[in-house]
């Protein structure tokens, strides 16, 4: 990606030379909508690409998958994003329980994003969550109940559900030639 990009910006600088031109790189995060690109599997919803994957695996499987299809398993930035994709499954008919990547495997009660190392904030939680029922709840997932909300709970990390895989956000590059 890298090289193809120099490659690329070393052809615009001879262009630019031999015809005169100013060229000015331009790189922004995300797809502009103009540029109608393909991202299956991948759905966008808000600013981000995800995979609702309805197969089912348990946590530490759906982290390997979410990684051979080079995204991660969830990681919710905010409430909102938390609720923009729990809304987008429950107009979709999709309505279940996702595996995400949050866990405190490592150490008790601190769950962090297993993805970016980053806590999970406090507002994510479902009323009572996490509460590491019988002491063997130390994987996270998505719950959603339409007619009861929506947020985090803490789960065995056994149990086989489905699961949410997080694309790198794409950026945009482009240059304007004048
Ligand atoms: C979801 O289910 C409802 C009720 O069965 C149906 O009317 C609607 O078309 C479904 N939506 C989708 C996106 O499948």
């Amino acid at each position: 990606m890298f090289l193809k990009f120099t490659v690329l910006c070393v052809l615009l600088g001879l262009v630019s030379l031999s015809a005169g031109y100013v060229i000015t790189p331009n790189i922004v995060d995300g797809v502009p909508e103009s540029l109608d690109i393909a991202t299956a599997p991948f759905i966008k919803i808000g600013e981000n690409y995800y995979l609702i994957e309805t197969k089912r695996a348990n946590w530490f499987d759906a982290f390997e998958s979410c990684r051979q299809k080079e995204a991660d398993l969830v990681a919710f930035e905010s409430l909102e994003e938390l609720q923009l994709v729990s809304q987008y499954i429950i107009n979709n008919n999709l309505t279940a329980f996702y595996w995400t990547s949050g866990t405190d495997l490592a150490k008790q009660d601190e769950h962090v994003w297993f993805s970016s190392g980053q806590p999970v904030a406090s507002d994510l939680w479902r009323e009572g969550e996490p509460n590491n029922a019988n002491d063997e709840e130390h994987c996270d997932d998505l719950k959603i109940q339409p007619e009861r909300g929506v947020g985090l709970n803490d789960k065995k990390c056994s149990i086989k559900g489905p699961y949410i895989c997080k694309a790198p956000q794409p950026k945009t590059a482009s240059f304007i030639v004048w």
